[in-house]
Order: structure tokens, then C-alpha cells, then sequence
């Protein structure tokens, strides 16, 4: 597996233009196959994940193609219902495009995507939901058959604002006859660009972003031309990195809004941040000021796609700071790797107690899921010495190369691929 390694101690600079969000793209690529014809969809992240989306639509019977950051692709050739289930071991996300096709076509075979890294991952919440409009859902080992005739609108409350069962309700009802209001709906950015994304393709979707959305159901779609939004936690990571080196970044396309929770935390850090339309500039010349408790939840609270990367930067604060994870189970497993640089923090159930050092030295860590991966990149770009950070695949899975957007930053930090044991350009 390839390796990242990094020369710590240099504060970044320059600017840099953040690429289109991983955590909307997924969803508006699954929600395409509601619409036969060709559709365009733009400022999409070259990630393994849409790599892996683009192959199970392909596998669908779609063309599907990625020309820089653009996607090309015709869903009116699909023909299969039945997502491959090495495909959706590969990428759990797989699951957003059950709603989709039980729209089309009346009926999708998954997998159980399992767990990873950071927790259980259900998705009961998913299949409670179709179930609601109508879904007769078939559960046998690890296989689940979904068929409805036909689906109709009603009220759903979530038990939780989970991300992933919002969006695969939100795309299931904009077919459905009749109106469908979920409650308790998840509030996030994504969430947002999909409901524009379906009311671009004629669909009748309001309320996003608030924690009540009501779909009108159409009777059918057309396909768009669509550009998708900047992505916020590659944005946020950027923005601790550069604080955490002391440096002084202009991140451009950007969407500050998106953004309020985590520049709230780094202003209270000491940080100083400028946000204007879409840029944001980050500068940070003293050490970090500890903030006394961070705790994760969905959005408009601080992100737990940040939470890795926020604790590496304040394992180096002046003080004590306490970060509480609620919503994944799993998601402390970068607290070794960074304790092993130096870092003291002691973890109590879900939350992390962080005592900052004044310096972080560089070893070899392991990233054991992406954002675990981007803190370690983070933690080596502000320590002193050379980190080298292994597995970096799971950080190709959020990040494209961030080895290159981190070098033109200013960074040192050059990707190896153990079989050649040569720098991969
Ligand atoms: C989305 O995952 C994101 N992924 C995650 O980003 C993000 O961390 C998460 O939302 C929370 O913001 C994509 O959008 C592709 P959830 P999702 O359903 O939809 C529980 C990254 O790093 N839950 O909101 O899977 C679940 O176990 C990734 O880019 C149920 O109990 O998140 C978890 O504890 C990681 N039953 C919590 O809810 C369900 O049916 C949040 O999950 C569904 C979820």
C-alpha cells in the first residue's frame, strides 16, 4: 500500500481552490438514475469513491465517465436493479442508491454494507423509511430485496437525523404518488445541493437544510446539467492545517456558511480567519489557545468529519481541551497514532481529554480511515522531524491527492508506492 511521507516544521502559504464535495456528489450521482438521458454533472472530486460509484452505475448498464471534473453520464441504458456486492463492500455509500432504483425500476438488490472503521453503520433508519412508502423489503443473510408496485407519500420520523437515510427517503418519494414529509430530517449542506440538484430534474422538494422536508411526488424527471458544491470538510482540514503550521492560506471556492461551527472553534483557538463570498483566509502565528470542549453532532454542530483533524491541531494547544464524539462509536482510533508523535490525550468512553504539548515529533503512523488519515497528515506537516503516514489509500478515498494540494501549500510531502519503493509523481 502506498505511504505518505512528510518533512513537519514548515508553515504553509499560498492559496489553493477547494474541489467539489465528495458527500454531495454520491448522492446527486445516485439520484441521476431517476432520469433517463444524459446528464453532466460538474466539479466532481477525482476520489476512489466516485471511482467506485461510476463502476456500479456502469455495472447498472450506464455510461459513465469522469473527463476532469466533469461526469458524463446516460442512465437511459440501464438495466439492472442488482448493485454487486463487491462493489458495495468496496464503498458503503452504495446504499443511497437503493431509494433511486426502487423508484425506477420497483425493485433493488443490495448488500449489507457492514460496518468500518469509525462504527456499526446501520441502516435500519434507510429501510424503515421505504418500508413506510410502501417498500416490501426481504432481508435473507447479508442480502436485501426491495419491491414495491408502487410507491406512496407520508409522514416519516427519523429517530435520529441520520445523513444517509434523509437522502435515500428524499429520492424514493420524489416518485412516489402523493406528499411525503420526514421529520427530523438531517440539515446538512449535501442534503441542500440534493434537493436542488431533484428540483433541477422537475422534482418538488422543500425544506432542506431545516429538519422538516416535504417532497410532492412527479410522475417523471429529466435529466440536468449540474455543478456541485464545494466540498466543507476538505475546506475545514485545510483550514486546521494551515493553523496547525502556523501558517497563512487563502482557500478559494469555498462556502464560509457551511463552515460557522468550525471557524467558530478555531477563533476561539486564536486563529485568525477572514471569510469573505467564497474565500477564506486562515493565519495563525502563536501557538493554539485550548478550547475547552468540542462536541460533535449533526449539522449546524462541529462536524465528526473534522473531529480527527481538530484534535491533532489541539493536541499542540496551550491548556487542556475536551472533544466528545456522538456520532460515531468508532471514531478515536487516530488517538494512538497521534500519541505515539507525542501527543497526551487520554480517552474516557466518547470523549477524548487532550493535554497539549508544545511539540509533536515524526514516527511512522498508519491511517486507519480517512479522516484519521488526514489528522495524521496534519499532525506530520505541524511536527518536527519526518512522519511517515501508511495505508494512505484510505485518505484517497476523501482527498484528491493530497499530497499535491498540500504542495502547493508549500508543504514537503511526497507519496510512495511500496512495490516500486519509488516517488509516485
Ligand atoms: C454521512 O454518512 C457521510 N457520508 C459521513 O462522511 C458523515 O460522517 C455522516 O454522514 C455524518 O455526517 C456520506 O455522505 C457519503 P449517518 P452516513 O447516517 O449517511 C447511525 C466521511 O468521512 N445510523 O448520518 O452513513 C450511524 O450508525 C464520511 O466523508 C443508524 O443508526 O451517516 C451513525 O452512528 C464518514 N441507522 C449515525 O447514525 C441508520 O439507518 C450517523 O450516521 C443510519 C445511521
Amino acid at each position: 500500500m502506498e505511504k505518505l511521507v512528510i518533512e513537519g516544521g514548515i508553515p504553509l502559504s499560498g492559496k489553493v481552490r477547494i474541489h467539489g464535495a465528495k458527500n454531495a456528489a454520491l448522492p446527486i450521482l445516485a439520484a441521476s438514475m431517476m432520469a433517463e438521458g444524459v446528464h453532466r454533472i460538474e466539479n466532481v472530486p477525482d476520489l476512489l469513491d466516485i471511482h467506485v460509484m461510476l463502476r456500479i452505475l456502469r455495472a447498472l448498464g450506464c455510461k459513465a465517465e469522469l473527463k476532469g471534473d466533469t461526469v458524463s453520464l446516460e442512465t437511459a441504458s440501464a438495466y439492472s436493479s442488482h448493485i454487486p456486492e463487491e462493489l458495495m463492500r468496496q464503498m458503503r455509500s452504495s446504499i443511497f442508491l437503493m431509494g433511486p432504483l426502487l423508484a425506477r425500476f420497483g425493485h433493488v438488490q443490495v448488500y449489507q454494507p457492514g460496518g468500518c472503521a469509525i462504527g456499526e453503520r446501520k441502516i435500519d433508519l434507510h429501510l424503515k423509511g421505504l418500508r413506510a412508502l410502501g417498500a416490501e423489503i426481504e432481508e435473507t443473510g447479508n442480502t436485501i430485496v426491495c419491491r414495491a408496485e408502487c410507491l406512496v407519500g407520508t409522514d416519516i420520523a427519523l429517530d435520529y437525523p441520520s445523513v444517509g437515510a434523509t437522502e435515500n427517503i428524499m429520492m424514493a418519494a420524489v416518485l412516489a404518488e402523493g406528499v411525503t414529509t420526514i421529520y427530523n430530517a438531517a440539515r446538512e449542506p449535501e442534503i441542500q445541493d440534493l434537493q436542488h440538484f431533484l428540483n433541477e430534474m422537475g422534482a418538488n422538494v422543500t425544506g432542506a437544510g431545516t429538519d422538516v422536508i416535504t417532497i410532492e411526488g412527479v410522475k417523471r424527471l429529466t435529466p440536468v446539467a449540474y455543478r456541485i458544491i464545494p466540498d466543507r470538510i476538505v475546506t475545514g482540514t485545510l483550514m486546521i492545517a494551515a493553523a496547525a503550521t502556523k501558517g497563512n492560506v487563502v482557500l478559494e471556492n469555498v462556502c464560509p456558511a457551511h463552515l460557522t461551527s468550525v471557524i467558530h472553534v478555531l477563533r476561539r483557538a486564536g486563529v485568525q480567519i477572514a471569510v469573505n463570498d467564497d474565500i477564506i483566509k486562515v493565519s495563525c502565528s502563536s501557538r493554539p489557545k485550548a478550547v475547552e470542549r468540542i462536541i460533535t453532532s449533526p449539522h449546524p454542530s462541529f462536524p465528526t468529519d473534522l473531529q480527527a483533524q481538530m484534535m491533532a491541531f489541539l493536541s499542540l494547544a496551550d491548556g487542556m481541551s475536551i472533544i466528545k464524539e456522538t456520532v460515531f462509536e468508532g471514531r478515536f482510533k487516530h488517538v494512538d497514532e497521534l500519541t505515539r508523535m507525542g501527543a497526551d490525550i487520554r480517552v474516557d468512553q466518547n470523549c477524548a481529554f487532550l493535554r497539549g504539548v508544545p511539540h509533536l515529533y515524526g514516527t511512522t503512523v498508519e491511517a486507519t480511515d480517512l479522516r484519521a488519515g488526514a489528522a495524521l497528515v496534519i499532525a506530520g506537516l505541524a511536527a518536527r522531524g519526518t512522519t511517515i503516514v501508511e495505508q494512505a489509500h484510505h485518505i484517497d478515498r476523501g482527498y484528491d491527492r493530497i499530497e499535491r494540494i498540500f504542495g502547493w501549500l508549500g508543504a514537503k510531502i511526497e507519496r510512495y508506492s511500496p512495490i516500486r519503493q519509488m516517488k509516485v509523481p
